[in-house]
């Protein structure tokens, strides 16, 4: 569970990293996805959201260890290097029961979950590569660090505190996918190869399953005040979040405007402006928290990777 994110950054197509492990492929074969034993109180929040979330988790999960195993095999296949981030594995896990004790690449106790893809995807006016800015659906996970999973077996109550923790996770799901379905797009725009066009344009709509399917779970979230620290998760569908804008069961993109206002609105995807897109995504994944702990060569490798790929043009120009 605690390995969600990893997961996603490692799939990610500006280069994404490897694990040469063979122990992992070993429990691929035999597990589809591997690691700890998971923790039954936040299990159970989970599935508050829905009582298959454990199911959709694993299989978010193994989509994105086959997407970095394809893509770091099909660089070597070419005669190229795979990415390999394995080093920077370095931060703490849970200490919660059924935590998985190994290295981190992330950091899923201390996020600022920007829930503002919520709106987004519900305006048919604004588009964010017009310069449209969106009001988060749970402002109280801007302001301040919040856990996704639990800390430690402290965090598994009171009932309140660890169904937060869970809608927390809920919305940070949906916030990662929501980003690599973006991601692909916007950096398919610079492929020449043919392959590698099929590539990005095969994962890249699983990543937007995937969003949606969190975004459906997200809109479960209950309610409630987390007596802890005072989080507030509100009623999406009163007042003042009622409306089109939060609409909990519209899970499919309202159209909106598209590369000129002179067109029809459209349903899309947004964000998917190329320039800029892999160092704003890295950019914006360290402004969440998600890689408090990690070192400074850690960041030098995560943006010179996001430099080159941002840096990478179509032949000819
Ligand atoms: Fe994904």
């Amino acid at each position: 569970m605690a390995r969600y994110c990893d997961s996603w950054l490692r799939s990610k197509p500006l280069r994404p990293t490897f694990s040469s492990n063979t122990t992992n492929s070993v429990a691929f074969r035999t597990s589809e996805v591997f690691g700890g034993t998971g923790n039954a109180a936040y299990t159970a929040a989970l599935k508050v959201l829905d009582g298959d979330m454990d199911q959709y988790i694993h299989d978010n999960t193994e989509d994105e260890f086959t997407h970095f195993t394809f893509i770091n095999a099909y660089l070597v296949d070419h005669g190229m290097q795979p990415a390999n981030l394995e080093a920077f594995r370095t931060l703490p896990s849970s200490k919660a029961s059924g935590a998985q004790q190994i290295g981190r690449l992330t950091n899923l106790m201390q996020l600022t979950v920007d829930t503002t893809w919520w709106t987004r995807y519900r305006s048919r006016t604004k588009n964010p590569d017009f310069g449209d800015t969106f009001v988060p659906a749970v402002p109280g996970l801007a302001n301040g660090q919040f856990p996704a999973i639990p800390r430690d077996d402290n965090d598994l109550t009171p009932p309140a505190h660890i169904q937060a923790i869970a809608n927390t996770a809920g919305f940070h799901f949906a916030m990662i996918e929501q980003g690599g379905s973006s991601l692909y797009p916007s950096l398919a725009q610079r492929v020449t190869d043919p392959e590698v066009l099929r590539i990005l344009l095969s994962i890249g709509p699983t990543e937007t399953m995937q969003f949606q399917t969190w975004q459906d779970k997200a809109g479960n979230a209950p309610p409630l005040t987390d007596p802890t620290n005072g989080l507030v998760f509100p009623d999406l569908n009163k007042p003042p979040f009622d409306g089109e804008d939060f609409q909990t069961n519209l899970i499919m993109p309202e159209p909106t405007i598209f590369l000129d206002r002179k067109f029809p609105v459209c349903s899309i995807i947004r964000p998917t402006e190329t320039n800029g897109a892999a160092t704003g995504a890295a950019s914006f994944l360290t402004a969440t928290g998600l890689f408090n702990g990690q070192s400074q060569p850690f960041f030098d490798a995560l943006f010179t990777l996001a430099d080159e790929a941002d840096d990478a043009q179509p032949e000819g120009h």
